[in-house]
């Protein structure tokens, strides 16, 4: 049986750390409120010379390099994010650019912060079809362009990043098992970004009315977070009789410290399969999941034939869980 693998993970941070204290000097604010109502304690903010295209490139020539393959035999190039550099051309474009991977066909997906397990799903349904493709999958925010940094609502929560994984086909039992993506679009408001589509187009008015940034429900999103990506999860491992027990490491969507608890706390995992790394990057979207997967790889967390899950839930709203056998 054909089956997509994991041969190759990559992350880059900005250099620039925004500490919560930092931000008790812009919006009223603790570093006490932050921490225990989401987790974080600081967050990496792009310059103008790291944009969305610039922090997927760094992340995939690392994910290249762990799988020994060249740019140049890459297929086909996945950049999901919801903040590419430009609105034409896509962020995958400039990658593949960047990269000098001629060969590869290039696009943005776009599902908020499950982008990275719809991109994912996308590539392995392309390798089932052709066990020699070598598709790249990007996860790549600058979420700071689009956060109202005088709201203390949302200001707080968000963070730039990229991670990136490199995939390709093998026959045998590793690999991706199975992927369950969901969407329910009648939620849309609690989660969006009203300006700067076609509804408000850039204007001085959607300017002065703050539409360029992200609105949010907070309380409703939490809800919702949680019992989604719990069914998710459920269902996913319940497509492979398996159980939340068989689950070696869990890498949730870093969102909230407390949506990730109360999941693990329905799942019943214990702390030490749930990998967390919140409290350093805060929700980079839909880089959370593979830049925890690569930090998580490289710190030996993920040995050969481990049972894997990704869970994230994001605006859409979307949802969704991928197992993966190492
Ligand atoms: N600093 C201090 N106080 C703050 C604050 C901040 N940064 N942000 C909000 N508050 C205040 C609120 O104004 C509110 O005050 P009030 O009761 O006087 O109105 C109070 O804190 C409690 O707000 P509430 O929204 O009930 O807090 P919460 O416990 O739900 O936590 C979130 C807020 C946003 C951290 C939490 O709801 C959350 O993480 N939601 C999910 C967000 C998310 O994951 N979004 C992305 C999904 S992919």
């Amino acid at each position: 049986m054909v089956r997509t693998v994991i041969v190759g993970t990559g992350c880059h941070l900005p250099a620039r750390v925004l500490t919560n204290q930092d931000l008790e000097k812009m919006v009223d604010t603790s570093d006490e409120w932050i921490t225990t109502r989401s987790g974080i304690k600081e967050r990496r903010i792009s310059s103008k010379d790291e944009p969305c295209s610039f922090l997927a490139t760094q992340a995939a020539k690392k994910a290249l390099d762990m799988a020994g393959i060249k740019a140049a035999e890459l297929d086909m190039i996945i950049v999901c994010t919801l903040t590419p550099d430009m609105l034409m051309p896509t962020a995958a474009c400039l990658v593949q650019k960047n990269l000098g991977a001629e060969r590869a066909a290039a696009f943005d997906l776009s599902a908020a912060c499950s982008g990275f397990l719809y991109g994912l799903a996308t590539a392995d349904n392309f390798i089932r079809n052709n066990i020699n493709f070598k598709i790249l999958v990007i996860g790549a925010e600058v979420l700071s362009c689009r956060v109202n940094w005088k709201d203390r609502n949302t200001s707080v929560l968000f963070g730039d990043g990229a991670g990136a994984v490199v995939v390709t086909g093998r026959n045998g039992r590793r690999g991706i098992l199975s992927n369950h993506l969901h969407a329910d679009g009648a939620l849309w408001k609690l989660l969006h970004i009203p300006g700067g589509g076609c509804v408000s187009p850039p204007s001085r008015q959607m300017l002065d009315d703050n539409l360029q940034y992200i609105h949010m429900q907070g309380r409703d999103v939490f809800k919702l977070a949680v019992r989604a990506m719990e069914e998710s999860a459920r269902e996913a491992l319940e497509a492979n009789n398996l159980s939340p027990q068989d689950i070696d490491l869990y890498i949730p969507h870093q969102a909230n410290i407390r949506i990730i608890n109360s999941i693990a706390e329905r799942l019943q995992l214990p702390r030490e399969k749930v990998y967390v790394n919140i409290h350093k990057y805060g929700n980079t979207s839909a880089a959370t999941v593979p830049i925890a997967l690569d930090e998580a790889n490289r710190e030996g967390r993920i040995r050969e034939g481990d049972l894997i899950m990704l869970n994230a839930f994001g605006g859409g709203f979307t949802w969704g869980a991928s197992l993966i056998r190492w």
